[in-house]
């Protein structure tokens, strides 16, 4: 027969107003959207319900474009998506996707909860490749057994997902596809996704807003976190508008945060490549002025005197092949709550990054001597554990892969409940 749904597909939330410019905050709770792919252009259906077995008695459509790689071979393929609607929130469903020309197996996912009163758990990693995946079997056995509810991969996808005619980036969904079938799976831009103006990237995943995945923001529990593409600021042939329009988004997408900030406290960025760090390289977050964190020329649009002056709690980053925590910081300045608790009621941004989770470049050195605002750095392979406990407490965690698991970084960050918006 022909081939329908031909086995790999990533399962991602967007907003029920994608293709309206980006609205905030009305993602509509009891949605999911599932991403496919197919050689042929089928129709495109998912079929789901709560029983593990038996027939699938709900149905939804959905729609599919056309995506051509940039490669020689000029590889074409259907990207399919499909939102589900009016899901029960807590609650389990069993679905596959495909048409009348075939049918994926089935997988499993649970709907998010609604509203700011329950505490979300998250993987976060960055720097995931097909070739040397080294955290993926545990965050494999980690998603069967319920650990999470959503994913956030920072950047760097399946070095890369164009390679070979976009054959790379097939081989790395069907590799996800354990994980990210069964939980939203969030992104954002890296280096690797570059090519053909990160053609690749926008086409295989699906996020909320009206970016192709460059930037957008959602609500997740008490926290509102923020996705954005460090990349505009280094591949401007692409567009300098870019770094102009996102900044703008950003600086809006902020404000309105801050104005339901009593509802969800916890402002959380995730952007591929750091402002700071301590590795033994000459990356951008190396340099004193890094482009991220000073802006184009030193002074164009650096993110690092928006994200103090709006109160953001916590910044994820990866790019570097390593994990690193550091203190919170302001300009070079370490704002430790106080010397026995610094991550209680801190005065800067807490930067964590995290982008050891495999791949075949390896792992990143760090430079012979720490700086005076690293706090701890691992170079291991693993990933880390985000747990938004409440308005209040998030509790942050580093898996090492290299030592079977174990949690080789372990750190509460605790804000008070008012007056987030402001670092005094
Ligand atoms: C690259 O894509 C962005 C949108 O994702 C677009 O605004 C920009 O004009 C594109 N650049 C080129 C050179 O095609
Ligand atoms: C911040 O706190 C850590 C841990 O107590 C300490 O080692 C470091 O020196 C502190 N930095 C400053 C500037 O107070
Ligand atoms: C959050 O949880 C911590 C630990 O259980 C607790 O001490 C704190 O009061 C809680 N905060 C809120 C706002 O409920």
């Amino acid at each position: 027969g022909a081939p329908g749904c031909l086995g790999w597909l990533s399962i991602c939330l967007q907003l029920p107003t994608s293709g309206l410019p980006a609205q905030w905050g009305t993602y509509e709770p009891g949605s999911m959207t599932v991403t496919w792919t197919t050689w042929v252009p089928t129709r495109s259906e998912v079929q789901f319900g709560l029983q593990l077995t038996g027939p699938l008695p709900l149905r939804a459509q959905g729609t599919f474009s056309p995506f051509v790689d940039g490669g020689v071979l000029r590889r074409k393929f259907y990207i399919h998506r499909v939102t589900l609607r009016g899901l029960l929130p807590g609650v389990q469903y069993v679905y596959r996707c495909g048409s009348s020309r075939g049918w994926s197996r089935r997988f499993r996912f649970r709907a998010l909860k609604n509203g700011p009163h329950w505490s979300p758990r998250l993987a976060v990693f960055g720097d995931l490749g097909a070739d040397n995946p080294k955290a993926l079997p545990r965050l494999r056995r980690d998603t069967q057994q319920g650990m999470y509810d959503a994913v956030l991969h920072v950047g760097d996808f399946a070095y890369n997902m164009d390679q070979d005619n976009a054959r790379v980036g097939d081989k790395f969904m069907r590799l996800i596809e354990p994980v990210a079938a069964s939980l939203p799976y969030m992104t954002c831009p890296g280096n690797h996704e570059e090519r053909y103006n990160f053609s690749n990237y926008k086409a295989r995943f699906t996020m909320p807003g009206n970016t192709e995945g460059l930037w957008y923001s959602w609500d997740l529990g008490p926290a509102h976190i923020i996705s954005f593409s460090t990349e505009v600021y280094f591949f401007l042939h692409y567009g300098r508008h870019l770094v102009e329009r996102q900044f703008h988004w950003l600086e809006s997408d902020l404000q309105k945060a801050n104005k339901n900030r009593a509802a969800r406290p916890w402002i959380i960025t995730m952007g591929h490549r750091p402002m700071y760090c301590s590795n033994a390289d000459l990356d951008d977050c190396t340099w004193h002025e890094s482009k991220v964190r000073k802006g184009l020329r030193g002074k164009f649009y650096g993110l690092e005197d928006l994200f103090y002056k709006y109160g953001v709690d916590l910044q994820l980053w990866a790019h570097e092949h390593s994990y690193e925590r550091l203190w919170p910081i302001y300009n070079y300045q370490v704002f430790n709550g106080s010397r026995e608790t610094p991550y209680t009621n801190p005065r800067g941004p807490v930067h964590i990054i995290t982008g050891s989770a495999g791949c075949e470049e390896r792992l990143t050195p760090f430079s012979l001597f720490p700086r005076p605002w690293s706090a701890v750095r691992v170079k291991e392979y693993g990933y880390t554990r985000l747990h938004i406990l409440n308005g209040t407490h998030v509790h942050i965690q580093q898996v090492s892969d290299d030592q079977d698991g174990k949690i080789v970084d372990d750190v509460w960050v605790v804000r008070p409940l008012l007056g987030r918006m402001m670092y005094l």
